[in-house]
């Protein structure tokens, strides 16, 4: 449970709060390169951290990142022309570079230096393995992007995807540390005995509340969770939570799944997912039961629609919040916990159904909570530091990010945190893993 005013605190991310004024501190995933496939295409509304803005690539294939609104009066640059190295307003003509100069002025006199005192915000993007990075805070000098391993990686291009969820980014987030609700939510209908024994799949329905260890990191958040494997050993599932929204959850092995996801804040009431992996390795969405079916409610989920040209049109499922996500009560009552297919989209259900920002005055939160707690906290203690001049977590130690989470089975005696200090490092191969998942 939090007062309001730590929820606020944690929840808010427009400019001047104290958490938007940590997420600026950070390069933020905000775009896909695929939405801005080639110089000179189509400018694109989006919304970060509730701010209206521009982004477009120029005719030499620069990236610019600025406010939606002309600063002459006030009309949308998305109807701009994309024309010789800039965007044009098209209500009077004025043209603006990629690091917001007025380049061209034609409605005021020639002799006029009138376009030289004007500027439009500007944000810097940089772009890296398909992704499109934004910069929107204080600093002249750019920090370095995080080390994703996903994102450092060639093999990521066709693992970036993106999807809008139509709530907070915290608890959009929470959604992904929040370990316990994986044997409900997600495998609620799947017994220990539809499992092939000694697998990991087992021991999570044979024992589904496991005790928990959280530890603070310089990236942010770690937890273990443990519960019985085989009778001198525990199955053990360590994930990351990484400053200011990037999660690793624990699907598949330790070791060996390379993939990071994120939760960018849109607005106060939207966020958008975006995930980098290197897909061979992510074996959750491949699980099977004995006879080789996919397991109830492990598919991909839902499609997408098209994105329309709305900053709340990108990136949109076929099933959401108006059609109830497409549940199938007679699938509820016969083979799935839920009845909604897919495992985002049960998680984007149940996220998006505590209300746009949930209510956490209101909560009970018990031991299996441990890990959003502590998460919560470090968020909150470092929007306040940075108010005080203490700078935010990491922005300057990008090898920080080099870490992996995942399952691992361990022997009762041992020191969880000793025995993966290898296996969590990021930029390494890990052989002779023994194979658990299947
Ligand atoms: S409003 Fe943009 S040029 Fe006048
Ligand atoms: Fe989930």
């Amino acid at each position: 449970m939090l007062s309001q005013h730590d929820n606020d605190t944690l929840t808010k991310v427009g400019p001047g709060t104290p958490m938007g004024d940590l997420m600026r501190e950070y390069w933020i995933p905000a775009l896909l390169s695929t939405e801005l496939p080639e110089p000179d295409c189509d400018p694109v509304r989006i919304r970060l951290l509730c701010e209206d803005l521009i982004a477009f690539r120029d005719t030499n294939g620069d990236l610019g990142l600025i406010d939606n609104y002309c600063p002459h009066r006030r009309a949308s640059m998305f109807f701009g022309r994309n024309e010789e190295c800039g965007l044009r307003c098209v209500y009077h003509g004025w043209k603006f570079d990629v690091n917001g100069n007025c380049v061209d002025m034609p409605s005021e006199p020639a002799e006029s230096n009138f376009k030289d005192k004007v500027k439009i915000t500007a944000y810097k993007l940089t772009e890296r393995n398909g992704m499109i990075w934004a910069y929107m805070g204080p600093r002249a000098a750019l920090p370095p992007l995080p080390d994703i391993e996903p994102n450092m990686m060639a093999e990521s291009l066709d693992g970036n995807s993106a999807g809008l969820r139509e709530c907070n980014w915290v608890q959009a987030m929470e959604g992904d540390i929040d370990t316990a609700h994986l044997s409900f939510l997600h495998l609620g209908k799947i017994d220990a005995e539809d499992v092939p024994p000694k697998t990991f799949d087992f021991y999570q329905q044979a024992d589904r509340a496991p005790h928990y260890n959280v530890v603070e990191t310089d990236y942010g958040t770690m937890y273990g969770a443990y519960r019985p494997a085989e009778d001198d050993s525990y199955y053990w599932r360590i994930a990351q939570f990484m400053m200011p929204f990037y999660t690793i959850p624990p699907e598949g092995r330790l070791g060996e799944k390379i993939g990071v996801r994120c939760w960018v804040p849109v607005d106060d009431n939207h966020t958008m997912f975006t995930s980098m992996s290197i897909r061979n390795t992510n074996s959750s969405m491949n699980r099977q039961t004995t006879d080789g079916q996919p397991m109830a409610g492990l598919s991909a989920g839902s499609g997408k629609l098209p994105n329309g040209t709305g900053s709340l049109e990108r990136w949109r499922f076929e099933a959401n919040r108006e059609n109830d996500y497409q549940i199938d009560r007679e699938a509820q009552r016969t083979k799935s916990f839920t009845g909604v297919s897919g495992i985002h989209m049960q998680d984007q259900a149940i996220t998006e159904s505590m209300d746009h920002i949930e209510d956490r005055t209101r909560e009970r939160l018990g031991t299996s909570d441990t890990m959003i707690i502590k998460t919560r906290q470090r968020l909150i203690n470092a929007a306040r530091a940075l108010q005080e001049g203490v700078p935010a977590p990491a922005v300057d130690n990008p090898e920080v990010y080099q870490v992996r989470s995942g399952g691992v089975i361990l022997k009762r005696d041992q020191d969880w945190l000793k025995a993966t200090e290898d296996l969590r490092r990021a930029f390494m191969v890990h052989p002779g893993i023994e194979d658990t998942t299947k």
